[in-house]
């Protein structure tokens, strides 16, 4: 039966050592050094030149305009009281009640297995909290630290999809991770 849901609650989430709450002004800096990365912008087709202009409109206009429109949910990720990446939702489908997610952590935070534990506390939510039934990562074939992460978020790889992808560098394949609610019964 099809979720009657239109939008995600606006909720900040906590677990596993960190807290998932919407950006705000005072992570500008932040993004701003995350979003110029070399090993970001190699794999995210962001705005170039990024700096705080992109990121205020990111944060005070794309944020909210995602929620309050329903198709899908930007979330900042804290640990320690400070921007460690950022993890979201996107492209949901109400009616066949899925979505994907997409992150990026920060240079100074990588490494910590932060993208996999952000990814399985959103996923888990949504699975379990918000009328979601899939969850899908999609990572290049190249981005091996991605598909780590999502392994590491309890995904399951399910296939290649060939050439599905856009990179700064050009078209790539695209490795499927799932989660879905029936397998966090099992
Ligand atoms: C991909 C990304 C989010 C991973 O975040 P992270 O929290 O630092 O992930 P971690 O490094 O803790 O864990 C990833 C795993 O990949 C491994 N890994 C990291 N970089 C790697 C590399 N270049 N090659 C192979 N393995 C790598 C780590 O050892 C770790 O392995 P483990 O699961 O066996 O412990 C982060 O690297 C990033 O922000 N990249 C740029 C943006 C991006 O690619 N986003 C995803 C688009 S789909």
């Amino acid at each position: 039966m099809a979720t009657q849901r239109r939008a995600f609650d606006d909720v900040v989430l906590e677990g596993d050592g960190l807290r998932l709450r919407r950006p705000v002004l005072a992570d500008v800096p932040r993004v701003v050094a995350a979003c110029t990365d070399e090993e970001t912008v190699r794999w995210l087709p962001l705005p170039s030149p990024y700096g705080p202009v992109e990121a205020i409109s990111f944060i005070e206009t794309r944020a909210p305009t995602v929620l309050r429109e329903g198709t899908g949910l930007i979330s900042a990720i804290e640990v320690d009281g400070e921007l460690a990446g950022m993890v979201d939702l996107i492209g949901v489908d109400w009616r066949e009640q899925t979505v994907e997610i997409g992150y990026w952590i920060s240079p100074d935070r990588r490494g910590q297995g932060l993208a996999g534990r952000a990814a399985g506390l959103l996923a888990r939510w949504a699975l379990q909290e918000q009328d979601v039934e899939r969850v899908e990562i999609r990572a290049a074939t190249g981005n091996v630290a991605s598909q780590r992460a999502a392994l590491a978020a309890g995904f399951e790889p399910e296939g290649v999809l060939r050439s599905a992808g856009f990179t700064p560098e050009g078209r790539v394949d695209l490795v499927v991770f799932g989660l879905t609610r029936d397998d966090l019964l099992g």
